[in-house]
């Protein structure tokens, strides 16, 4: 085996590990490159998890199979990512005739279960893209199988791994505002993005588990893994106020809607090329419409979100997400005994320059970005002192740097040690969604729901 692959090998097993996990032991195959199969060739699967690690990382890795329901999409994918595997319908099958190390699974969230527990089982080390999964009997089922199995599971968080989050960890980790008190987070999607939900399976529970996991996911690990503690209680609420059933008429899709000229939300898929060959161009097969009309009846997700979140040490957050924000960024505010912390990014108004929030959430979902550097403040501001501006440098790609950061750290310098603790194991992809799948159910009953209650995971003083 070549020292490359041995290398991504115990990356994989570092990433996997998490804080508390053991190392394991890996099964090394004939192959001399690491064997990779891919399930669900969307466009996160064809892009981040496809092409990208084509392009960067072919030196040490080979796909060996590529799988998604839709036949037709699955071809465009193999094209597009530019690999000659055999491609399948059947991931049992896949696996079975191909043997591969690695198991990507980037399908739609609702089905991450179902992939991560038949690729365990079946011998595979598992990457799954974040959500974990979308509710509590899904997630154990996950946790048992990650138990029964010597294999590792890896949650592939990317924010964590962008410089700005970093520094407000390393901040906190350094205890630049004394002991954590409270935390304010709040996100907004713009009308680009965040509708880009609600076209889409995402804009229902049964699919994405709602924005309080598809999304939240992110933010909700963020602040985990910021915290250091891990999530005990939650209350929360939401509603569905402007999408779905709001609207002020509705149509088939956008393509053929009659209603196209007087609708703000106007967008023809047959202008995005790469939109209508990856989405348009195979929908016969399966019915994917990816230019749904938002305000279709069958949405069910909320489109605001509060909650409360009490940690188990004591930490206070209060977290906000809204849906259709003229511009698309967050804002946090961070307490301490001793001082206070503010971070945001993409506030326009801070910035002496105006933003195209489409052509930014294209470019995110692309990742078309060039590696442009630019800098992000940070304030610090202590007890009885006046504020400091840290200024952070960033990168133009994928949030904000994070996604090409994650793939460097497990492909490029697995050995190298990473002092702020940004990988992701199974636990912390768990504790992420069941805040949000708390989130759902004190909704559902009007009262705060322990996390203890929805799965065996006993939250802890301490993350890991
Ligand atoms: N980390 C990030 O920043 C980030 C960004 C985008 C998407 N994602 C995640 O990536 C995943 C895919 O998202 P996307 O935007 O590419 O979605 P998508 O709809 O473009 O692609 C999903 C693909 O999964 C396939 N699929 C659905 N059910 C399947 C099944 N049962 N078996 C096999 N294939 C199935 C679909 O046919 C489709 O090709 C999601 O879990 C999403 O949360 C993560």
């Amino acid at each position: 085996m070549t020292t490359s692959r041995r290398k991504f090998l115990s990356s994989i097993s570092m990433l996997a590990a998490s804080a508390a996990m053991p190392i394991h032991a890996f099964d090394f195959g004939a192959s001399k490159k690491l064997k990779v199969a891919l399930v669900g060739t969307g466009i996160r699967g064809i892009t981040f998890w496809g092409k990208r690690l084509v392009d960067e990382y072919s030196d040490i890795l080979e796909f060996v199979g590529l799988s998604d329901i839709n036949s037709s999409r699955l071809e465009y994918g193999k094209g597009y990512i530019g690999v000659s595997c055999p491609t399948f319908t059947d991931f049992e099958k896949m696996v079975s005739s191909t043997k591969p190390d690695l198991v990507i699974v980037t399908t739609k969230d609702s089905t991450h279960h179902k992939f991560i527990i038949k690729g365990l089982e079946m011998g595979c080390d598992v990457l799954t893209e974040k959500p974990l999964t979308t509710d509590e009997t899904k997630c154990q089922a996950i946790l048992d199988a990650e138990k029964k199995s010597n294999k590792n599971l890896i949650v592939g968080f990317n924010y964590r791994w962008s410089p700005y989050a970093t520094k407000v960890k390393e901040l906190l980790a350094n205890n630049a505002i004394g002991k954590l008190v409270s935390i304010d987070f709040h996100w907004y999607l713009n009308t680009y993005h965040g509708a880009s939900y609600f076209r889409r399976w995402h804009g229902q529970m049964e699919s994405g588990g709602s924005l309080w996991v598809h999304k939240a996911t992110h933010h909700f690990d963020l602040l985990n893994w910021w915290i250091d503690s891990e999530p005990e209680e939650v209350f929360a609420y939401g509603d569905l106020e402007f999408y779905g059933k709001n609207g002020p008429f509705r149509g088939d899709k956008c393509r053929t809607c009659e209603h196209q000229s007087k609708c703000d939300f106007y967008w023809d898929i047959n202008k995005d090329e790469f939109s209508k060959k990856l989405y348009v161009d195979h929908e016969h097969e399966d019915g994917y419409i990816r230019d749904n009309c938002l305000f279709r009846e069958e949405i069910d997700i909320y489109d605001k979100m509060s909650a409360q979140v009490k940690y188990a040490d004591n930490t206070i957050l209060n977290y906000s997400l809204t849906t259709y924000s003229p511009y698309e960024g967050w804002r946090a505010a961070i307490n301490g005994t001793k001082g206070r912390i503010e971070a945001w990014q993409d506030i326009p108004y801070f910035k002496n320059e105006t933003t195209d929030e489409a052509e930014k959430h294209t470019k995110e979902m692309a990742q078309t970005s060039k590696d442009e550097i630019y800098y992000e403040p940070v304030i610090l501001h202590k007890l009885w002192k006046t504020h400091e501006t840290v200024q952070v440098p960033m990168e133009k790609s994928g949030h904000g740097g994070g996604d090409k950061r994650l793939h460097d750290k497990i492909f490029k310098s697995p050995e190298t040690e990473d002092e702020f603790g940004r990988t992701a194991g199974v636990r912390d992809g768990a504790m992420s969604i069941l805040i949000g799948v708390g989130a759902r159910r004190s909704i559902e009953g009007g009262k705060p729901i322990k996390i203890a209650d929805l799965t065996d995971l006993k939250p802890k003083v301490k993350r890991g």
